[in-house]
């Protein structure tokens, strides 16, 4: 008989799937490796895992029948059916109490229906987001756990010694909530990291094109912002991309297609905010830049048809690279105040229990977006978990007044200049529509009630929805009101 040796069994020997083990041992715990092609079991355990406690396997029974009860087997496979097809070749050798945990990038519908699906038999199931690439495998990556909350006593101690450590030491894992609440959230932190990527990227567009700088320059301004609120993982690697030289000399980055790639998590941000009906306008325009960017061909014609003004800046270099960074953290801010939103929207329409502070507090450390300012964000649900708005919090309402003359020049330089910054100036336009009591949508509302007869609802008699004859040819029937 195979004795349970193993703490936890973990499906998937590709990077991620053999750092977590790797860190997982580091940490004390006995982990059994399985991997399909079971080869690279056997050249793992004798390369990598020479010399640790991690122990192999050469099918699913064998996997589970050294798991110590209740059995815990990790998944970190291709998100999409091979999941589901693991989970059905677990299923018959596992028991009652047992738990699945899906580490992959998994869509959040398939993790609610994977908790639900997987309750009616027993099983515990955990969808949960992993960020921090390679490294923060091996190290510690950020940990984000959701789904069947009878699972969270027993992994725990696993989790959160191998996640990220915060500055003050707690670690960058914590529960999410209800069944896909851990993909959700890690959902939103890709999201938030397009949105990230693309403020860097315009800001080095503008130093490039429109102050001239060159990229030594710009590493200094991003190792300078990387001592003060802008302190991030983003801003530091971006420091040494930008230094970093091709064999000849030059600037490695300069000779990249500039096409950008995308896994989708980010397009997945955009569409689940459009059907929540939540502005989540700083993530969407990111994705739909390394849309543009991938129209290579097309602009490269458009670039000799279209005109444009010159993009040369006069004025105060060293000021304007100041307002750059303030202009970027204000928008930052801003991408980070939607991307709250739309948790808030979701953990309503799903009765999670987000806990928001919690959440930050896992971004803090070990993920793609880790960086000092999410301390603040913290901070600010600590003093007020009920917070409807990121931005009302005092210090982010602080933070963005101060900041928003620069902002504003920042963005009103660039559209003069013909340089293209998505980002940074829908995040001013949502700053600027959201701290309007009174916007346009009045004369909307007349225009739909004159072409369709959509009525529209009176200030002086809130919830009461009427129509009006606007031409007079028209009758006095009204189409009903629906909202999509
Ligand atoms: C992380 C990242 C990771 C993501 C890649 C690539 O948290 O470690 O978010 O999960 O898949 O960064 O994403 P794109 O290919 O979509 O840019």
């Amino acid at each position: 008989m195979v004795e349970a040796v193993a703490d936890i069994g973990l499906i998937g020997l590709a990077v991620m799937g053999q750092n977590l083990i790797l860190n997982m041992n580091d940490h004390g715990f006995v982990v059994c490796a399985y991997n399909r092609t079971t080869s690279k079991v056997d050249s793992f355990l004798e390369n990598e895992a020479k010399g640790t406690n991690i122990v192999g396997a050469h099918s699913v029974e064998e996997l589970c029948a050294k798991l110590k009860r209740p059995r815990k087997v990790m998944l970190l496979v291709k998100a999409g059916s091979a999941v589901d097809a693991f989970i059905d070749q677990l299923l018959p050798f596992l028991e009652k109490g047992d738990i699945i945990i899906d580490g992959g990038n998994s869509h959040f519908p398939d993790s609610i229906r994977r908790t639900k699906e997987l309750e009616e038999k027993g099983i515990l199931f955990v969808g949960s987001g992993v960020s921090g690439g390679e490294e923060g495998a091996r190290f510690g990556p950020s940990l984000m756990p959701g789904g069947n909350p009878a699972a969270w006593e027993s992994i725990k101690p696993i989790f959160q010694s191998i996640a990220a450590k915060a500055p003050d030491g707690a670690a960058c894992c914590d529960w999410v909530g209800e069944t896909g609440a851990g993909h959700y959230v890690k959902m939103v932190h890709n999201g938030i990291e397009y949105g990230d990527m693309q403020l860097i990227t315009e800001v080095y567009q503008i130093m490039l094109e429109g102050l001239g700088l060159t990229h030594d320059e710009m590493a200094e301004v991003f190792a300078e912002w990387n001592k003060g609120e802008l302190d991030s993982f983003l801003i530091e690697i971006t420091r040494d991309i930008l230094k970093y030289k091709d064999t000849d000399g030059e600037p490695l980055v300069t000779k990249i297609r500039d096409t950008a790639g995308q896994k989708g998590t980010g397009k997945w941000t955009g569409i689940d905010s459009l059907d929540r009906g939540i502005p989540v306008t700083l993530i969407g325009e990111a994705v739909y830049s390394r849309c543009l960017s991938s129209l290579k061909d097309e602009r490269t014609r458009a670039s000799k048809i279209l005109k444009g003004p010159s993009p040369k800046f006069s004025g105060d270099k060293k000021a304007f690279i100041a307002q750059l960074g303030q202009a970027l953290y204000a928008a930052k801010i801003v991408s980070y105040a939607q991307g709250y939103m739309l948790m808030r929207q979701a953990a309503k329409d799903y009765d999670w229990k987000l806990n928001n502070a919690g959440i930050a507090l896992m971004w803090r450390g070990g993920c793609i977006i880790r960086s000092a300012f999410l301390g603040k964000i913290r901070d600010a649900y600590n003093n007020n978990p009920e917070l409807e708005n990121l931005l009302f919090d005092s210090f982010f309402a602080d933070a963005t007044a101060k900041a928003q003359d620069a902002w504003r020049n920042v963005v009103a330089q660039a559209v003069v200049m013909g340089i293209p910054t998505p980002a940074l100036s829908t995040a001013l336009n949502f700053y600027d529509g959201l701290r309007h009591e009174m916007l346009p949508a009045n004369l909307l509302q007349a225009q739909r009630d004159y072409f369709g007869a959509h009525t529209y609802e009176r200030l002086d008699a809130p919830g009461k929805w009427v129509h009006t004859n606007w031409t007079g040819r028209g009758g006095n029937v009204s189409a009903s009101t629906y909202d999509a």
